[in-house]
């Protein structure tokens, strides 16, 4: 463990000196695309690709991605690439919806995240992330794949803050289903890369569609339960995800989501949400194993923060929230989003043809050259004081940015600031001796195999206990 955190390099593949040839690219792609990059993409403002992928434009120029995602956003659709891989098969979600569906669906959803909505869900987060201390309690000295503990915690509190009566089937068999779906929407397989129609059956797809047919009748029944139960009691008001679903309108043409819509997008939380949020704590637990001031940092935070109230308790969290602001910006779980254009456009100083696949890449963004002094290295410092106003809006784009920017971002940074916390102060963190972790992306950018940690109890006496306050 390093004691000067602005030493520690985080492990990620060098870039390579010159584009590997068609066939060697194709397979770095499928197995991991992080591997391909090259210095060029790590040092131009824009990088022209062609064959075998089809015309792409690999953009790292801050005025000119503000240009495709903000201001002339209306040129630029989600490629199919990026639909298929990260929304998962749900097309009439949030995530994959195009044109005026997706306006009416983003103006009805965007209470149901507001700051007041999620505020709300801290209970049920700090909750959560204490039954996850009792659980790794129970192996004190033991090796556990962090990874899977809290993606169990994201999945438990996507679970509670959107049906707070339950998910009404067993957990364990949700998670199962789970595992199973994303195993097989996260190969980006031949066919997608050579750009075979989707209507072309894909290897193991079969599987994917009755893990999907199976959550939907699991979620369907869950909303038919709750409809009933509205009706029959009118005294039943629960105040979770899926009430402010059942009621969200559209506030200018008063529009509902229909029942498809409903489903799909109680899916799309789930799929967008908490891959994603566990890999963003999974990289933060990894990174302050590796920084005893960083740890120490958290930790005498959280002992200070997790004494007063509940409420506001994850704005207080400061320099935990740079340990997560810069675990995003090393290891950003989408690390890369990506739009078609549908006409010809000029991005920094390039002519960009109509259906060019424009690539704006958070994990190069991150650590681009003339963007970041020292940009391989860890230093959550950046992300606290004034220091942090100096960084540009469009060259730190975890969440993405514009009309399609992350609709469950303060969701998620409250939530790993508030289970973070709550592990760092009830836990020594240590890699397992002889694992040396590696970056790799698919769908989400995750640690290969895991993160295998041992779980000691934290020694030193402290005031109070290891939950929190309520207000
Ligand atoms: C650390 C955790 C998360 C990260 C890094 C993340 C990242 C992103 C990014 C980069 C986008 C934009 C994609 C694009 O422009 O093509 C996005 C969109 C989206 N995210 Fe997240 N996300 C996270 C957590 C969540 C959570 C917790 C939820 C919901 C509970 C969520 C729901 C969505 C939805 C619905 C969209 C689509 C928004 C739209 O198109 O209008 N995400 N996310």
């Amino acid at each position: 463990m390093l004691d000067s955190a602005p030493e520690l390099r985080p492990p990620a593949p060098v870039p390579r000196s010159k584009s590997l040839g068609p066939f060697a690219l194709l397979r770095v792609l499928a197995t991991n695309p992080l591997e391909a990059w090259t210095d060029a993409h790590f040092e131009e403002p824009i990088v022209i690709g062609g064959p075998p992928i089809g015309r792409f434009a690999v953009l790292s120029e801050p005025a000119a991605i503000r240009r495709v995602l903000l201001e002339n956003a209306r040129n630029y659709k989600k490629d199919w690439l990026q639909r298929r891989v990260l929304s998962a098969g749900l097309t009439n979600g949030l995530l994959s919806a195009e044109g005026s569906r997706w306006r009416i669906q983003r103006h009805a959803l965007a209470p149901l995240f507001s700051p007041r909505m999620v505020a709300n869900f801290s209970a049920v987060m700090a909750e959560e992330a204490r039954l996850m201390v009792e659980r790794l309690s129970w192996h004190e000295g033991e090796t556990i794949d962090l990874v899977a503990e809290v993606t169990r915690v994201t999945l438990e509190i996507l679970a509670r803050t959107i049906f707070s009566d339950g998910l009404g089937r067993s957990p364990e068999e949700f998670r199962t289903w789970m595992k199973d779906y994303f195993e097989t929407i996260g190969r980006i397989d031949l066919f997608d890369i050579l750009g075979i129609p989707e209507t072309v059956p894909r290897p193991g797809h079969w599987k994917m569609r009755k893990t999907l047919r199976l959550f939907e009748e699991a979620i369907d029944s869950i909303i038919s339960d709750r409809r009933r139960r509205l009706a029959e009691d009118s005294g039943y008001a629960p105040r979770d995800i899926l009430a402010l679903l059942l009621m969200a309108k559209a506030p200018d043409s008063g529009a509902t989501l229909s029942e498809s819509e409903i489903r799909a997008n109680i899916l799309t939380f789930i799929v967008a949400g908490h891959e994603t949020t566990a890999n963003a704590i999974a990289w933060s637990l990894f990174l302050s194993s590796q920084s005893a001031e960083w740890q120490k940092r958290i930790r005498m935070e959280a002992d200070r923060e997790f004494e007063g109230d509940i409420n506001g308790l994850s704005e207080r969290l400061v320099e935990t929230r740079a340990v997560i602001n810069e675990a995003l910006r090393l290891y950003p779980p989408i690390s890369a989003i990506s739009r078609a254009a549908l006409g010809p456009d000029e991005l920094a100083g390039h002519a960009i043809k109509r259906g060019t696949v424009v690539v704006i890449a958070p994990y190069v963004l991150h650590r681009h050259r003339m963007l970041w002094t020292r940009p391989d290295y860890f230093d959550p410092s950046r992300f606290l004081d004034d220091t942090r106003e100096k960084i540009d809006r469009f060259s730190y784009l975890p969440f993405g940015a514009g009309p399609r920017s992350c609709i469950g971002a303060a969701f998620a940074l409250q939530e790993a600031s508030i289970v973070l916390a709550t592990i760092v102060r009830n836990f020594e963190l240590e890699l397992a001796e002889g694992y040396s972790v590696w970056p790799v992306q698919k769908v989400t950018l995750r640690p290969r195999g895991g993160l295998p940690m041992i779980v000691k109890k934290r020694r030193q006496s402290r005031q109070g206990t290891m939950g929190v306050k309520r207000g």
